[in-house]
């Protein structure tokens, strides 16, 4: 069968797509992304795929020791690849406490030729394993604090740094105030979360009652953000990992016999049969923060956990 409406049309070459038109790019090139916990597992490898595809990085951690080494090993990564000059500068900072994180997005700018940060990754957390009967108050709401406000004061830093930058922009462009109203629009700025599976469903054996609040509080505060901010053109989404080899779950499963269980035990549960390898979450990362491919994407909380959450 044949279809008439292709057939009777006159080829239109200037609507015709180029390739940019339908091909997402995952470039990064101009941006600087904030990466938060910048010195663990996860951001170690998903900051190696930032600077590959060109992103100036300002790495964020409580721990300054291995912040600094992160960034040397970054800038090996850099030159043992051939990527070119990097640039990536680093920032002690306790992510749960409000004053500190604006103090340092404010003045992130400053080392990267005024570029304001428009992408966000962020992975600072942690994880007790206490019985919720025995939780000490103040460890339970420490977690809470570094784990989920934690994660709404660096959107809420951010976001108010960029909508005072449209704002600047605006007040010296004489045809802008003839607009008046415009509402600033940021359409480059993507935030990405980590969330955890633990958000949506209760980890077995082990008991982590403040993590597993805090996450699903995190994948539902990405879901508020995401509709207060999309007037802005601001896209705030969630990565939900199941267990992810990083040195951290590796040294813990490694080094004992209970480990080595609890290994077993977890990966019983995933239908793929074995933990994730950071890697595996960088092709998410480079969707969600593409202002090409993910355009149409916000509030979305992608779980990527090898089929946990099915069984
Ligand atoms: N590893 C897993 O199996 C797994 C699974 C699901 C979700 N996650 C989540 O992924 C993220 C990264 O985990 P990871 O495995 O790389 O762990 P990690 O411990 O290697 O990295 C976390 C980083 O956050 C930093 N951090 C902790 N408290 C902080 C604070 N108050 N302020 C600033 N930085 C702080 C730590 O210093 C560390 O560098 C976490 O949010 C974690 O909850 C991990």
């Amino acid at each position: 069968m044949t279809n008439a409406i292709v057939e009777s049309a006159e080829p239109d070459r200037a609507s015709m797509p180029s390739l940019a038109d339908v091909l997402p790019s995952f470039r990064l090139d101009g941006h600087v992304t904030v990466v938060t916990g910048g010195s663990g597992g996860l951001a170690h490898t998903l900051c190696q795929a930032l600077l590959a595809q060109g992103s100036e990085l300002a790495l964020l951690d409580i721990s300054v020791d291995r912040l600094e080494y992160a960034r040397l090993e970054l800038e090996e990564f850099a030159r043992c690849n051939k990527l070119g000059e990097v640039r990536v500068s680093t920032w002690p900072c306790d992510i749960g406490d409000a004053a500190i994180v604006d103090e340092v997005v404010h003045a992130i700018p400053l080392k990267h030729d005024g570029i304001v940060p428009d992408k966000l990754v962020h992975t600072a957390g942690f994880c007790q394993n206490v019985p919720a009967h025995e939780y000490d108050p103040k460890a339970a709401e420490n977690l809470v604090r570094v784990n989920l406000m934690g994660s709404l004061y660096i959107c809420q830093s951010m976001t108010k740094q960029l909508l005072a930058k449209c704002r600047r922009r605006r007040s010296v462009s004489s045809e802008s105030r003839e607009a008046g109203e415009a509402l600033p629009q940021l359409p480059n700025a993507s935030f990405v979360l980590i969330g955890s599976m633990s958000g949506c469903i209760v980890n077995t054996p082990q008991p982590q009652v403040a993590y597993n609040m805090s996450k699903a509080g995190v994948i539902h505060m990405v879901r508020s953000l995401a509709c207060e901010w999309a007037r802005y053109g601001i896209r705030v989404n969630s990565i939900s990992p199941g267990y992810i080899a990083t040195a951290l779950t590796k040294k813990v499963i490694s080094g004992s016999q209970e480990g080595a269980a609890l290994q077993q035990e977890w990966t019983s549960r995933v239908p793929m049969g074995r933990m994730a390898e950071p890697r595996e979450f960088v092709g998410a990362m480079l969707y969600l923060l593409s202002s090409t491919a993910s355009s149409y994407t916000t509030g979305e909380n992608m779980v990527i956990d090898g089929g946990y959450v099915c069984w």
